[in-house]
């Protein structure tokens, strides 16, 4: 027979949350940090400034950007700020998107919890909502897989406006197509592929953020070994080497023994000429520069100089790496290997004026490229630079699926007429959690329109008396507060990140509904 000793199945240290308190308290944390970004959303969301405990300062509306720098403790919220992280590492943008719909989608958990209705029933309704959503955005994609131009330039438009950088939108827009389509591989099949590590961003302060350019080739953050070398080289043929550019052991093989001064001599000569042998090794190959991965001894350099050929040593692996794509060379170990046809090339080698770096331009079907951005101060250069890798990744989304969608609430519209219309269909009690998941879609709309100081219950009325009039590109513009039409507008965005925001919201919401039980170790516990 069982005693009546209680069975202790849980350490003493184990901060236990259970039943109705435990969903409480991870709605109430999906829904502060759906309220912490939802005032950044859209082109007149507001920025955010962060300060670290360092001083150091981030002003930013970059969804991921925030949640990350504000580093949260509840698990529920560490849960909606991973979505956030997802969303950002798996399609670069919409970070702000995807909390504000897991908010959302709490929210309308609350709402039904307090009805009596299920968790299970709640998580099952979303999750076929969220399939139906799924199917939505596909069906009403618009197809484009040879690369359109125009449209890739409206997603990254779409993508940087509302930057605190607006100012250079357009012109940014262009810079990262230009920069994606290049480094762009078309498959067999026609479709494109797009390694994103094949864009470099390179930042620096100074000057204005205008001056941002694309360089169909490569930045390099170091200059010249020696300052009598050309700083600029026109018709660049270009050295890759892997080793040092010196003396190495192996060329000194036994150990010599010197008794003489004549000795002495005789062997600094051989040195000598075996230094000034690897300078000339490199014109003889027909270079006129070479990146070295280790050192180049002096006399190295000056023999360099004096034939005229452009050097820098100590270059990362990484950068010869894509260096060597960018010309179109081959990295090789010794001068010996040096010829033809490792040689890369590039139209100029240039050295920038006041600042550490060298580029090197002009190269013919490059594998890489560089945008080199440029602003006053390291707060504008960072926003910029965050602003150009969402245009980057966008124009990647777009470009490799060929499938967009109109932004701008039309898709939100389209979405929360289309699922309701769903719901109906199919009845019970899963009706109703799936017309909550379809109310979700209002969030969008109604947060464009209170950061745009409009009214969010006018506008909604507007935007579904449009949708059922079958415009089903009509949406909201933000600065006149008129009913638009979007794709018109040029308000278009990748398919992806729709889907991702809408997948990756659904997935946490169902999960953390069905938790009831919340036991944080000691280890675990907030703040600590
Ligand atoms: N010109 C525009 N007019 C109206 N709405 C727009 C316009 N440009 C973008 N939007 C809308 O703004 C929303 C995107 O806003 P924002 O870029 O601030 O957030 P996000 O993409 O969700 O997150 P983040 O960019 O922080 O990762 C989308 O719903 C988009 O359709
Ligand atoms: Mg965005």
């Amino acid at each position: 027979m069982v005693g009546t000793q209680p069975i202790i199945i849980l350490r003493d240290n184990v901060e236990r949350t259970r039943g109705q308190e435990a969903q409480r308290s991870n709605i109430m944390a999906a829904k502060a940090i759906a309220s912490a970004v939802r005032t950044t959303l859209g082109p007149r969301g507001m920025d955010k400034m962060l300060v670290a405990p360092s001083g150091d300062i981030v002003i930013t509306n970059d969804g991921a950007t925030i949640l990350h720098e504000i580093k949260v403790t509840h698990p529920g919220a560490k849960m909606i700020v991973e979505v956030a992280e997802t969303q950002d590492d798996e399609v670069g943008d919409g970070t702000t998107t995807a909390c504000i719909l897991v908010g959302a989608l709490m929210e309308e958990a609350e709402r039904m919890l307090d009805q009596d209705i299920h968790p299970t029933v709640i998580a099952n309704g979303y999750r076929l909502g969220m399939r139906k959503a799924l199917e939505i955005l596909d069906s009403q994609a618009i197809i484009a897989k040879d690369g359109n131009r125009d449209l890739l330039v409206k997603v990254a438009q779409t993508a940087v406006t509302g930057k605190s950088i607006e100012g250079v939108r357009d012109k940014i827009a262009d810079i990262v197509v230009d920069a994606v389509t290049t480094i762009a591989e078309k498959k067999a099949d026609g479709t494109y592929i797009v390694d994103e590590d094949d864009i470099i961003i390179k930042t620096m302060i100074g000057d204005h953020i205008d001056d941002a350019e694309l360089v169909p080739g490569f930045i390099i953050d170091k200059t010249r070994v020696e300052e009598a070398m050309p700083k600029k080289v026109k018709e660049a043929r270009i050295a890759l080497l892997a080793h040092p550019l010196e003396i190495t052991k192996t060329q000194v093989k036994s150990k010599i023994k010197i008794t003489s001064s004549d000795q002495m001599k005789a062997f600094s000569e051989q040195e000598q000429k075996t230094l000034h042998a690897l300078a000339d090794a490199v014109a003889a190959a027909g270079a006129n520069a070479v990146f070295c991965q280790k050192g180049i001894a002096d006399p190295v350099q000056f023999y360099l100089t004096k034939l005229g050929i452009f050097a820098i040593q100590d270059v990362p692996e990484a950068d010869m790496k894509a260096l060597a794509k960018a010309v179109g060379g081959t990295i090789v170990n010794k001068v010996e290997d040096l010829s033809d046809d490792v040689i890369g090339s590039a139209s100029a080698i240039e050295e920038m004026k006041d600042i550490k770096i060298t580029k090197v331009s002009g190269c013919e079907n490059p594998k890489t490229v560089s945008i080199l951005l440029k602003g006053g101060s390291q707060v504008i250069v960072d926003e910029l630079e965050r602003a150009v890798y969402d245009a980057k990744r966008v124009v990647q989304d777009a470009l490799e699926d060929g499938k967009f969608i109109v932004g701008g609430a039309a898709i939100d519209t389209e979405l929360l007429l289309k699922i309701r219309e769903y719901a109906a269909s199919v009845g019970g009690r899963t009706q109703l959690a799936i017309e909550a998941f379809a109310n979700i879609f209002e969030a969008i709309p109604r947060t464009l329109a209170e950061n745009s100081g409009l009214d969010p219950i006018d506008i909604m009325v507007d935007l579904k008396a449009a949708h059922s009039e079958g415009k089903k590109y009509a949406g909201l513009d933000v600065f006149t507060g008129k009913i638009v039409d979007m794709y018109e507008a040029g308000v278009i965005e990748p398919v992806r990140v729709k889907r991702q925001a809408v997948q990756s919201a659904s997935e946490a919401a169902c999960m953390l509904i069905r938790v009831d039980d919340m036991m944080i170790t000691q280890s675990h516990r907030p703040g600590q």
